[in-house]
């Protein structure tokens, strides 16, 4: 071969690979561009949404990764104290789990079907079916289980705050027809928590807007909440406004706290959010004591029926207890842990499958503790066990606080008599039953929680001597 044959050989294979690298540079930048914008989650939006688009499939059109996580709220999930699983079809019924509860809730609706709770595609259906309903129930109870500001806006000719304050004359029957024949019979949607121009996090239930401005305007400490301080410390012309006043992660937690919080709602007045001394188990305690019916009577939720005591019940405080824990003073939001970031394809979305932190602890926890999943599990364990233990104890102290009032009523005693009794009944009963609706075990707040407990069990115990007193000073 010449040496010039050699040479065009050479330069051709340069040639080509030239072509190659360049065709190989071109296609990584396309996709790298490609990524970029899927990262971005720019969305070209295929449908419109406004405020009346209820239907999450609609949403789902433009937002599928997120449609496709949130629809899987239905599926069952099972941990040892947490979601729903196992075979059968409704989840456990926590009077069986917790027989005291019986006892407790005497001559209250929860003494009749009381169970865990599950995903968030139940939430209607669970409140349509549940054996509470055989006691007549106020419209109210949809504030948590719908997507219900379209509903207030019907009824409230356009005002959703009218239609809200009007909701608890409607019974839940007659709520939950309008709810269907309007086309809103939905559960917890895309537009309860972003607003549908811009997507970013907003609240829309009345009952928290109004508690939160309770709250903003007690001098109860806030380290887990900067904005209501700046609002504290600022002029106050106006209410303080979650939606404008609160930071981004504040509204990672508020969101929940439209409905994981405790409330009074039925037919005697509007459904009303606690929060005006304060979120920790004594403020609300104090809110509600000093609560007035409209008619002027003393607030209570129920009298007890074995006892005649008139006692108070809580629900689910769970962001009042997140509020009490380390985890609020480090500003982790509930999303961190119930919606962690999760990868699909190229892009990074927040899991909107709502559920245990648990079923994916590398994800919910990991992130920040870097010790393996087993160790954090045993000590999420740890908490746990604890907790249902010192809430087992509670539970055995108030019932058999409550069963030795009904000895001493049947055995003659006046509520006068009583009375001291039927004071720590009231409490004792109130700081078990906030435990117990709280739904983490105790890991939301650990030593809390056990503070809560122990107070409980002490006082039942006290108010269980007073009873015997009464025994003894009869029979001489
Ligand atoms: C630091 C992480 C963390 C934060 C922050 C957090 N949670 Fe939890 N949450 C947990 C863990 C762990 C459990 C226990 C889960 C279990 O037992 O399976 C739990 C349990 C729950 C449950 C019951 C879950 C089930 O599967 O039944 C609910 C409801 C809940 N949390 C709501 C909230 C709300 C609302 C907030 C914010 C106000 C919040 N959590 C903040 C970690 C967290
Ligand atoms: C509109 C009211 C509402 C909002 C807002 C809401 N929840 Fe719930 N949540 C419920 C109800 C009601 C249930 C119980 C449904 C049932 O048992 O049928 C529930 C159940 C849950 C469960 C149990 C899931 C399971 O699989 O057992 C978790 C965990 C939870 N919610 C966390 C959150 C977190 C975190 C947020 C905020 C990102 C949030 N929720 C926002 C009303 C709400
Ligand atoms: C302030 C919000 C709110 C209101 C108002 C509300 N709920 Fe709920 N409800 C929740 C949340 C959050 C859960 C899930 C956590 C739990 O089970 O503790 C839940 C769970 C339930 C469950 C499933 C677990 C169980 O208790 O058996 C039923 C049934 C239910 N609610 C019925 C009702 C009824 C009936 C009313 C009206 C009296 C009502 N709810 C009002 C927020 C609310
Ligand atoms: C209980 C409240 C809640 C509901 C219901 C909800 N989201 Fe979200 N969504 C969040 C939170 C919290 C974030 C995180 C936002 C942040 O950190 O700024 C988020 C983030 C997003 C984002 C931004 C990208 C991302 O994934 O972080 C999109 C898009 C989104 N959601 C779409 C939807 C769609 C579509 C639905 C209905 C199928 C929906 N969301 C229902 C609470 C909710
Ligand atoms: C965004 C960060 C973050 C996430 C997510 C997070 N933690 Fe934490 N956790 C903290 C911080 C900060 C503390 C405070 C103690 C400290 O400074 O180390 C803490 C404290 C704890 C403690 C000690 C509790 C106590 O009362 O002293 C436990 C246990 C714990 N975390 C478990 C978990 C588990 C389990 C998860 C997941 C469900 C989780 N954490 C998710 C940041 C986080």
């Amino acid at each position: 071969m010449s040496k010039e044959s050699n040479y065009r050989i050479i330069l051709g294979f340069v040639f080509v690979v030239t072509i190659f690298v360049a065709f190989l540079v071109g296609a990584l930048l396309v996709n790298i561009e490609h990524r970029k914008s899927e990262g971005e989650n720019k969305v070209v939006r295929l449908t419109d949404v406004t405020e009346d688009t209820t239907d999450a499939s609609i949403w789902g059109q433009n937002w599928p990764l997120q449609y496709d996580l949130y629809k899987k709220t239905a599926l069952r999930t099972h941990t040892r104290f947490g979601g729903h699983g196992g075979s059968e079809d409704l989840p456990r019924q926590k009077l069986d789990m917790y027989p005291f509860l019986r006892t407790v809730y005497q001559g209250y609706a929860f003494a009749i079907d009381y169970r865990e709770r599950r995903g968030h595609q139940y939430m209607l259906i669970d409140q349509e079916q549940t054996k509470r309903q055989t006691v007549p129930q106020t419209g109210s109870c949809l504030h948590c289980h719908a997507t219900v500001i379209p509903f207030y806006k019907h009824i409230g000719n356009g005002d959703v705050f009218a239609g809200f304050e009007k909701s608890y004359k409607l019974s839940f029957k007659e709520a939950s027809e309008t709810l269907h024949k309007i086309g809103h019979a939905f559960p917890l949607s895309c537009v309860d928590c972003h607003d549908p121009k811009t997507m970013n996090l907003r609240v829309t239930r009345p009952a928290f807007i109004q508690g939160i401005q309770r709250f903003a305007n007690s001098d109860a400490d806030v380290p887990f909440l900067p904005s209501i301080k700046i609002f504290r410390d600022g002029k106050r012309s106006e209410p303080y406004n979650p939606n404008t006043q609160a930071s981004r992660n504040e509204m990672r937690s508020f969101v929940c706290a439209q409905c994981h919080t405790e409330y009074y709602c039925s037919a005697k007045m509007p459904l009303e959010v606690p929060w005006g001394k304060g979120l920790g188990v004594e403020n609300i305690e104090a809110y509600w004591n000093e609560k007035k019916f409209p008619d002027g009577d003393n607030f209570y939720d129920f009298e007890h029926k074995l006892t005649g005591a008139k006692v108070l019940k809580a629900q689910h405080p769970d962001f009042e207890v997140w509020s009490q824990g380390v985890h609020a003073r480090a500003g982790v939001a509930c999303a961190d842990c119930h919606m962690p970031y999760i990868r699909t394809g190229a892009s990074k979305v927040s899991d909107h499958w709502v559920r245990s932190p648990l079923l994916n602890i590398n994800r919910a926890c990991q992130v920040c503790h870097f010790f393996p999943e087993k160790e954090l599990e045993e000590r999420v364990n740890g908490i746990q066990d604890k907790n249902c233990e010192l809430l087992k104890d509670a539970g055995r102290a108030v019932e058999d606080l409550i069963k030795e009032i009904a000895k001493a009523r049947e055995s003659g005693a006046t509520e006068k008599e009583l009375e001291k009794s039927f004071q720590c009944q009231r409490k004792a009963q109130w700081y078990l039953d906030f435990a117990m609706s709280e739904n983490s075990m105790g890991f939301h707040a650990p030593q809390e929680m056990a503070r809560i407990l122990a107070r409980s069990s002490d006082i039942a115990r006290q108010g269980q001597i007073e009873a015997i007193k009464f025994k003894e000073n009869k029979e001489p």
